[in-house]
């Protein structure tokens, strides 16, 4: 018998790094018996809310158990419905409504939809690092754009029509954005619609921070004139309801898209999980009062951070506008984000992600996920300070 030799697919090369690559490491001093203090992952700490959970079990004893139909369930995809209109102005039909396993694998359908072999889709740099591989697994072509510092990591349009071609499909935004939190302003996503419109282009917009906003609005693309019916609008409930691990999302699709994608659903994974989807009713239907709390909580922890970040000369911050990330500047200490994580990990015990993990643009800066206890922050932020006093005291590491 001869070994056997995988001959695997070319789409599985180049695939993103995931940002839990740093927790693995993490883990690894962890069970050498070091306490680790985790700005790592990009999940709430909350747990989800009661109301919720019951209304998970009611359904699991009314055997909720069974397939549903592949676009979700008509009770929950009207509730989305009628959350979209109130929390976004969006005017939804149910039937516009698709219901997926979490908010990622619509991202996915989203691009496997448009992409042809060699497809250019353009995605945010820094940027959540699933966009990459995604476009990738769909045999097209990742084509990022530069999110810049001084620019509010807000879409530069004139750069943006530089890099499209006439292999460009789709485009990728995010807001609020992970890593950044910075929000894109009506002015930015006017700018993009048009040329959306000029080069008859899909908008994949990922809303799944909408409702973890502490200044300003969230707009939806989808809001603008014309757009509806080339955006395909992306949230979950991961985020808003400390529901990561219940895998539940959603795509706000144009009416004549909808068949198409579902198919994807009915071959992929037949339906997202039956007693879930209840939950999801449940979470949207009653009051918002744990959704609302958890994002005073976060606006509080982002506040603290902040303000202990600014104390140091050589670490430059902006202050997010959403999400539970903050995205500080590491440049004036002149060593890559890498060797700061690291360093940061090994001698002050605290996890977070290097910038470039979230693309090459990221380079000089890093990630800190601030859902986690007020006393772990104010720990934990004095420790990236001190560290960057020493490497700038010894000029390096
Ligand atoms: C920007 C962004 N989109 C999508 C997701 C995935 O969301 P879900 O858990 O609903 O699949 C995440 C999770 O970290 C995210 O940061």
């Amino acid at each position: 018998m001869r070994e056997v030799t995988y001959r695997l697919s070319q789409r599985l090369s180049g695939l993103s790094k995931s940002s839990f690559d740093m927790l693995v490491k993490a883990k690894r001093l962890e069970d050498e018996g070091r306490r680790i203090i985790h700005f790592d992952v990009g999940e709430p700490d909350f747990d989800t809310p009661k109301n919720i959970k019951e209304a998970a079990k009611r359904a699991l004893d009314a055997n909720f158990t069974h397939y549903l139909p592949p676009q979700g369930l008509k009770e929950l995809r009207e509730a989305i419905a009628e959350d979209e209109k109130k929390t976004k102005g969006l005017a939804v039909s149910p039937d516009e409504v698709i219901v997926t396993p979490g908010a990622k694998p619509m991202i996915f359908y989203a691009i496997l939809a448009f992409v042809d072999p060699d497809d250019e889709v353009i995605y945010p740099d820094p940027g959540y690092t699933s966009y990459r591989s995604m476009i990738r697994l769909a045999g097209g072509r990742p084509v990022p754009i530069e999110l810049r510092e001084d620019e509010d990591f807000a879409l530069d349009i004139r750069r943006l029509e530089r890099l499209i071609s006439a292999k460009t499909k789709a485009i990728i935004i995010n807001t609020p954005h992970n890593p950044t939190g910075s929000i894109l302003t009506i002015k930015d996503l006017e700018g993009l619609a048009a040329i959306a419109d000029k080069y008859d282009l899909m908008v994949i917009s990922d809303e799944v921070y909408s409702k973890l906003i502490y200044e300003g609005e969230h707009v939806s693309i989808a809001t603008l004139p014309k757009m509806r019916e080339r955006t395909i609008v992306v949230d979950g409930f991961s985020k808003t309801y400390a529901m990561t691990g219940w895998r539940l999302g959603y795509g706000i699709v144009p009416q004549q898209l909808v068949p198409k994608i579902v198919k994807i659903v009915t071959e992929t994974v037949s339906c997202a999980t039956a007693f879930v989807q209840k939950a999801g009713v449940e979470a949207l239907k009653s009051a918002q009062n744990d959704a609302e709390n958890m994002r005073k909580r976060f606006k509080n922890r982002r506040d603290l951070a902040i303000s202990i970040l600014s104390e140091s000369k050589y670490i430059k911050v902006k202050k997010p506008k959403g999400a539970f990330y903050i995205f500080p500047n590491i440049k004036a200490l002149k060593v890559s984000s890498y060797e700061f994580t690291d360093y940061l990990l090994e001698n002050f015990g605290v996890s977070v992600v290097p910038g470039p993990a979230f693309g090459i643009y990221g380079e000089g800066y890093f990630r800190i996920s601030y859902a986690t206890s007020e006393d772990l922050i104010e720990e934990g932020v004095r420790k990236i300070v001190q560290a960057a006093e020493e490497i700038a005291s010894k000029g390096g590491i």
